[in-house]
């Protein structure tokens, strides 16, 4: 049975009931980066300058002058000797090539609604799921998730102490019902609801089902309405099922 309207007002005013959106103890304790190049920068200027404190080593001591990779399909992708370089001696927060391009990539395909996103990049996705979850993740905070999931994601919740839901999925994925049931039940027992869903939508590991288009505006409702953050794990869309914008015609970004 769908929660009032005015149960729901309340429970969205009170955090501990509802799990609106607050960083674990140690996303809390981090803060931002404080690192600057600035003073370093000045150094790094005057002629015949190596500073080896921020790790940027002489031009032409680096090993890779240039990258080929050839597709399966035969497609041939060369990165060039300036580009090649760049990407061994990048400035913090990664390649600014691999960064722009990405940031534009994002922009188009998911159209993001806020004005303060970024980009961030990672050594595998596993990695950004790690920092992501470290972040938000207390011990003892329920998180949803498929009931068949990806085991190193669940392996990583296990480790945080996670109190792991799982929830119901037919041949088209998830089923908001559940999520709905799930967050309910934990309210009727008194119980904080979830912080965070975590979700393959499509290509979905193992079961290999896609969400259902109509599927992405109820969990964001859902989600809106329990307070619980979406943690979207999209390794496959553009990869292996050709995804892009044009196929989530009136799918939330
Ligand atoms: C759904 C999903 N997310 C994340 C990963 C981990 O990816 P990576 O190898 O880039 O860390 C995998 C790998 O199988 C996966 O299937």
């Amino acid at each position: 049975m769908p929660i009032p309207q005015e149960a729901a007002s309340e429970m969205a005013a009170d955090p501990a009931r509802c799990g609106a959106f607050k960083l674990s103890s140690f996303g809390q304790l981090v803060g931002p980066s404080r690192f600057s190049a600035g003073p370093l920068q000045e150094v790094m200027r005057q002629p015949g300058a190596h500073v080896l404190a921020q790790g940027v080593p002489p031009m032409a001591s680096l090993p890779i002058v240039g990258v080929k990779i050839t597709l399966a399909d035969g497609t041939v992708i060369e990165i060039d000797k300036a580009e090649s370089l760049t990407s061994q001696r990048y400035a913090p927060f990664g390649w600014s090539s691999l960064r722009s391009w990405l940031v534009e990539h994002v922009r188009q395909q998911h159209a993001p609604p806020a004005e303060d996103w970024d980009v961030g990049i990672t050594s595998g996705s596993m990695y950004a799921l790690d920092a992501v979850l470290r972040l938000l993740v207390d011990p003892g905070d329920a998180v949803l998730c498929e009931e068949y999931t990806f085991l190193a994601t669940k392996d990583l919740l296990h480790c945080l102490r996670a109190d792991i839901v799982p929830l119901a999925m037919d041949a088209d994925g998830l089923l908001p019902s559940a999520i709905e049931a799930a967050c309910e039940a934990r309210i009727r027992a008194g119980r904080p609801p979830p912080k965070l869903l975590y979700t393959i939508p499509v290509g979905q590991n193992p079961t290999g089902s896609r969400l259902h288009p109509d599927r992405y505006a109820e969990i964001y409702a859902l989600a809106q309405r329990f307070g619980f953050v979406i943690l979207e794990d999209d390794a496959y869309a553009c990869m292996q099922h050709r995804l892009m914008i044009a196929d989530y015609e009136g799918v939330p970004p």
